[in-house]
């Protein structure tokens, strides 16, 4: 069901220091920042040749990585974003083996205008997965 990795997103606690290590130390294609207010993050998104990386920094006072970073102070690999051709019929599948899906469980439309769900890590090896429809 799962298709290709579109993304791993590492939260960071500064945005801009993160952005320029992947750019001028790692040589990588770096976004520019973009705020998601509906996800209470600011992303960017560095270009690799078989996957992408996304940059995670808390936006407003409810962030759902302020959390994480509390206990990350140096930030870390907040999760992992699987590619599936059609989000409801993966939900559906997902919720019927038992899996929770974080939030109210509808998709939402996530940083590529795309819908996404996040599935609960205790679920998956510990690990924060996020679907997003291709
Ligand atoms: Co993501």
């Amino acid at each position: 069901m799962i298709g290709r990795l579109n993304h791993v997103a590492i939260a960071v606690a500064d945005l801009e220091s993160a952005s320029a290590q992947y750019r001028d130390v790692l040589g990588a294609n770096v976004s520019a920042p973009v705020a998601q207010p509906a996800h209470g993050v600011i992303t960017v998104f560095i270009e690799l040749p078989n996957t992408k990386i996304e940059l995670l920094a808390p936006l407003g006072d409810d962030s759902p990585i302020k959390g994480f970073l509390a206990r990350n102070p140096n930030g870390g690999i907040h999760h992992v974003c699987y590619e599936v051709a059609d989000i409801m019929a993966a939900r559906d599948r997902l919720v019927a083996a038992g899996a929770r899906v974080l939030g109210d469980g509808q998709p939402k439309l996530g940083a590529h205008d795309k819908p996404v769900l996040f599935l609960h890590p205790k679920d998956f090896s510990g690990t924060l997965v996020e679907l997003e429809q291709a």
